[in-house]
């Protein structure tokens, strides 16, 4: 059984939900579970070699794809910033990137070719340009990398698919949103995180709401949908008043979806985060109250709360899809397309395929040297044991159903449940006294105070960091 969104809705206000010992009594670091195991566990003994047999092996199965597609490039830095990036004003770094990035499209594409060299039937379902800012490439170069992408790729049809990108509104002008509406993109998520003067200061993003308003408004023109924006809490000189304001905006400009992470602060392995002031970081009791104010705006403004910092109107396809119970986590975060082979492609990427993790070089002379070579640019990954598969699943439904079904999982892996996950179901008691889950013979469902805890609730069924018990890398789970 899966809780619906109104019974959360309905039950989300009020002290239950922030209950403050009890967040704060699980207010540990953990993983975002993007992936599982979780990219620590990728080691180097997974290379070049791994990827191309297994392109091989998987060529001719008629599953969909889903292509990702990483341009590393920023103008200019955010301080907060945790993704992979290059810094540069210097847009001409843009183009011997592309010729990279074309020849590793071929380097795959050939290897999903079949014995007599016809190219790979499987269809493309889904495709994300992510970053950096992938509109540091100019318009040509998009047409280019798309066009390359379509003739060596089997796209379905637009509106079958899910084509996105991440924009920076302050790199896209109107003629960028013709031109990715041209090159066929349907979706597209924006960062903005706050629109307070002195806080965009502190962290180095002066961006207007009317540059905001603008690129949403012509990507709905141009017939972009499921709109997204991205906010975050915990940043610097943050009040409760002050996020206020920003999220009044944000619920005018009324996106369909809207990501609010939690501001991770850890500046031993992001270096522009030490610029940050951290005295002027808002105490922890103010990001919680940040949080439970948020929570509640949204709500009321009719967003549903989906997990793991995401919310969308209960119209959008994400809600619908975890209605239905066809919701999906990747890498980009929740899907409405099914779990499939993701094929990364550029610095940094990461792929899953034929149940295996492969990572590329992260640094833009590696990855080049290796594409150049004609090698694939693979430096790590990791390939899944049967158990491994196991645990994955049962993460991915908890994290999109906040529940499960054990019978499922006996019947797809041949266990008992119970038995099998003896210890991490003993470590869920303490959540369930504390009211976080309601454990039963058949299954367990996440009541909704623990919704906001939900990486505690998967952390015990991961294998590896239940072997560890530590996460010093990963960021605060609230
Ligand atoms: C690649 S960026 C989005 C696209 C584009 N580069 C931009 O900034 O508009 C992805 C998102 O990750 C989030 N993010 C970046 N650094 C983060 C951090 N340290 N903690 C939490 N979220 C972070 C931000 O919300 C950001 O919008
Ligand atoms: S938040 Fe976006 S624009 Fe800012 S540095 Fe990170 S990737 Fe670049």
């Amino acid at each position: 059984m899966t809780l619906n969104s109104t019974t959360y809705a309905s039950r989300l206000d009020g002290a239950d939900l922030f209950d403050l010992n009890v967040i704060k009594k699980y207010d540990k670091a953990g993983p975002r579970y993007t992936s599982y195991p979780t990219a620590p566990m990728f080691h180097a003994g997974i290379g070049a070699d791994d990827y191309a047999a297994t392109l091989k092996r998987v060529a001719g199965d008629d599953a969909p794809l889903s292509l990702y597609i990483h341009i590393p490039f920023c103008n200019t830095v955010c301080y907060y910033c945790g993704c992979n990036k290059i810094v540069t004003k210097q847009y001409h770094r843009a183009e011997p990137y592309l010729e990279l990035l074309l020849q590793e499209i071929d380097k795959v594409a050939d290897s999903l070719q079949d014995a007599n060299g016809e190219a790979c039937k499987r269809p493309v379902t889904q495709l994300h340009f992510g970053g950096g800012t992938p509109t540091f490439m100019n318009n040509d170069q998009m047409r280019t990398i798309m066009d390359k992408l379509r003739h060596r790729f089997h796209f379905v049809a637009k509106d079958e698919g899910e084509f996105s990108i991440e924009i920076d509104p302050r790199e896209c002008d109107e003629d960028t949103v013709r031109v990715l509406e041209e090159i066929g993109l349907n979706r597209m998520s924006m960062g903005v995180q706050d629109f307070d003067p002195i806080v965009q200061k502190a962290v180095n993003r002066i961006q207007s709401k009317a540059e905001t308003l603008r690129v949403l408004n012509e990507a709905r023109q141009h017939g972009f949908e499921s709109m997204n924006i991205d906010l975050m809490y915990g940043l610097p000189h943050q009040t409760v008043d002050t996020f206020n304001a920003t999220l009044d905006t944000i619920i005018e400009f009324s996106p369909d979806r809207i990501a609010l992470f939690n501001y991770a602060h850890l500046p031993h392995m992001f270096m522009p985060q030490r610029r940050i002031d951290e005295a002027a970081l808002p105490s922890p009791q103010e990001k919680l109250n940040i949080l439970e104010h948020s929570i509640n705006k949204l709500l009321d403004a009719g967003y549903v709360f989906i997990g793991m910092d995401h919310f969308a109107k209960p119209d959008d396809e994400l809600t619908i899809a975890q209605r239905e119970g066809k919701l999906y986590r990747n890498f980009q975060g929740y899907s409405t397309q099914a779990d499939c082979d993701l094929i990364g492609l550029g610095i940094t990427s990461i792929g899953y395929v034929g149940g295996g993790f492969f990572q590329n070089r992260k640094e833009m002379d590696a990855y080049a040297e290796a594409v150049q070579a004609g090698k694939f640019p693979v430096f790590r990954g990791y390939i899944l044991s049967n158990e491994d598969h196991l645990r994955r699943q049962v993460i991915m439904r908890l994290m999109c159903d906040f529940a499960l079904d054990y019978r499922q999982f006996e019947r797809d892996y041949n266990i008992v449940f119970r038995q099998h996950f003896a210890d991490g179901l003993a470590d869920l008691q303490e959540m369930q006294a504390d009211k976080l889950v309601e454990l039963r013979h058949d299954g367990l469902t996440v009541l909704p105070a623990g919704r906001l805890l939900i990486r505690n609730i998967a952390m015990v069924f991961d294998a590896y960091l239940q072997k560890k018990k530590e996460g010093s890398n990963f960021s605060k789970v609230i």
